[in-house]
């Protein structure tokens, strides 16, 4: 059974609450239940994570080489400001999807840079919860 590696980056643990008005009001925990739904359908597995640390979300996408099959990640801040980050995803060698909660290239302009767009097979914004299925969807075509 494949193994997806959905990686979070900063404050998305806050989901739920974080401004509601731009994030929706998921928690982190609806979209790790939607991700294992979806993902079930496709007969994947996932491993779902979060953390607020740059390194550790590094170390996790170097670690997944070995472990998963392919990745999806929202960065969250670091999308926009971390080339370490983007350098472990091209080292990373399997399909990458990028997710964003918003449409980033509808908010302020610093968001629409992103350093994980060159190491992404595609990117899915927009769809708030959604786009995680969206990219389970996209990815199962992909591993
Ligand atoms: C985000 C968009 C980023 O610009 C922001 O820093 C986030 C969340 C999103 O899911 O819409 O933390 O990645």
């Amino acid at each position: 059974m494949p193994t997806i590696l959905i990686l979070n980056g900063p404050n998305l643990n806050m989901l739920g609450t974080r401004e509601p008005e731009i994030y929706g009001t998921e928690t982190l925990q609806d979209i790790e239940a939607l991700c294992r739904d979806e993902a079930g359908k496709y007969g994947m597995d996932v491993d779902f994570r979060q953390t607020n640390a740059e390194a550790e979300l590094i170390s996790w996408v170097q670690q997944g080489r070995d472990t998963s099959d392919g990745l999806i990640i929202n960065g969250a801040g670091y999308t926009h400001t971390s080339v370490a980050l983007m350098d472990a995803l091209m080292a990373y060698g399997r399909p990458v999807v990028e997710v964003h909660l918003s449409n980033i290239y509808k908010r302020e302009p610093f968001r629409h840079h992103s350093y994980i767009s060159p190491a992404a097979q595609g990117i899915i914004c927009g769809f708030g919860a959604k786009g995680y299925a969206l990219a389970l969807q996209a990815i199962t075509r992909l591993v």
